[in-house]
């Protein structure tokens, strides 16, 4: 049942910090999470594999092994044949359902080159989970919508456990994740739905900067899936080396955390050209009337920037008569090549 609210993608966004809570409480408790960690601390390379938007939580991972001294490269599922593993590797795989079938055919070719395999996925005993020496559960709950929104606020969650446990970090910090997602989901709706009637143009850039850059990428892909608009992200500094091109009076431009000083010379750029500038930031940054401020710690940042995002996504698709539980070639579950 969709419990009072119109659609499933809407009642999953709002299922969100409950979906985190459990994710946190289980994960913390998981001794398979400290087995986890120590073939992870333990690796010659991690490569992060899945499609769509775990790929874009598996970002998060990478970014964060990458800064200490660890080696971890993302890997877009069905391009595995791209890449050669070897002994000593280990395969992270990221699934929701886990049952993709090109998640599948990576894992088979990455165990074959030598790798061991660890999964997360959302559901017990899944296809990918059996396939792996060791297998992590979100426990999200079940996600109907298409679109998945509260399963991937919980794969960065169980992403940030599984790095704290492989840096030997205190978790503590991740007790205000689930405040932080009810704050952000209360006080940005409104604004989103306002938001959702300025964008009136075929295409949308989203752009940021370090760990903003794959909300960038989920957002685009999320409006894109939901709501049929054409949308890119880039990491900000990159728009300058082609994308701006296209950008001409009313194109609009969603900044995902332009806080930093860096941005704010993009954001100018983009002004300039006669872009409609948006800000979904921890911070003011007075460039733009289109802002909205969520409130985070540090290091919890993805959870404030996430549900305007997918929320924003939500309005343009309802505004547009569209579906966003059922949009067009899309299935939840991908089994085909
Ligand atoms: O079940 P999975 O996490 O393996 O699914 C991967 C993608 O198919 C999935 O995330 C897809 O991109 C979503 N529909 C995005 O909302």
């Amino acid at each position: 049942s969709k419990g009072g609210y119109s659609h499933f993608m809407l009642k999953e966004i709002h299922e969100s910090p409950l979906a985190v809570k459990e994710t946190i409480s289980t994960m913390l408790s998981d001794e398979a999470v400290v087995e986890a960690s120590r073939i992870i601390s333990n690796a010659n390379r991690v490569f992060v594999v899945a499609a769509g938007t775990s790929y874009h939580a598996g970002l998060f991972f990478t970014r964060y092994l990458n800064l200490s001294s660890l080696t971890a490269i993302p890997v877009i599922a069905s391009e595995y044949s791209s890449y050669k593993a070897k002994s000593g590797d280990v395969v992270l795989a990221l699934s929701q359902s886990g049952e993709t079938l090109d998640v599948k055919m990576a894992i088979k070719k990455f165990r074959n080159d030598g790798a061991s395999i660890i999964s997360i996925t959302n559901v017990i005993e899944s296809t990918i989970s059996r396939e792996s020496d060791v297998k992590l559960y979100m426990r999200a709950g079940p996600e109907l919508g298409v679109a998945a929104t509260k399963t991937f606020v919980s794969q960065v969650a169980s992403l940030m456990i599984l790095k704290s446990r492989v840096l030997n970090e205190d978790t503590s910090y991740l007790a205000k994740a689930p405040q932080i997602l009810e704050d952000a989901v209360e006080e940005t709706e409104g604004k989103m739905k306002r938001w959702s009637t300025l964008i009136d143009f075929p295409s949308v850039y989203y752009l940021s900067k370090g760990i903003g850059v794959p909300l960038a990428m989920e957002g685009a892909l999320k409006i894109k899936e939901v709501a049929y608009v054409h949308a890119e992200a880039y990491p900000a500094g990159e728009s300058k080396h082609g994308p701006i091109a296209l950008v001409s009076e009313g194109f609009p431009v969603i900044f995902v955390n332009p806080g930093l000083d860096e941005l704010k010379v993009n954001m100018e750029e983009m002004k300039s050209r006669g872009a409609k500038i948006f800000s979904i930031s921890t911070v003011n940054t007075n460039l733009t009337d289109n802002e909205v401020i969520v409130k985070s710690e540090r290091d919890l940042e993805p959870f404030a920037l996430s549900p305007p995002l997918q929320l924003l996504a939500f309005y343009v698709s309802v505004n547009k008569g569209i579906d966003p539980d059922r949009p067009r070639n899309l299935a939840k579950t991908v089994t085909v090549e």
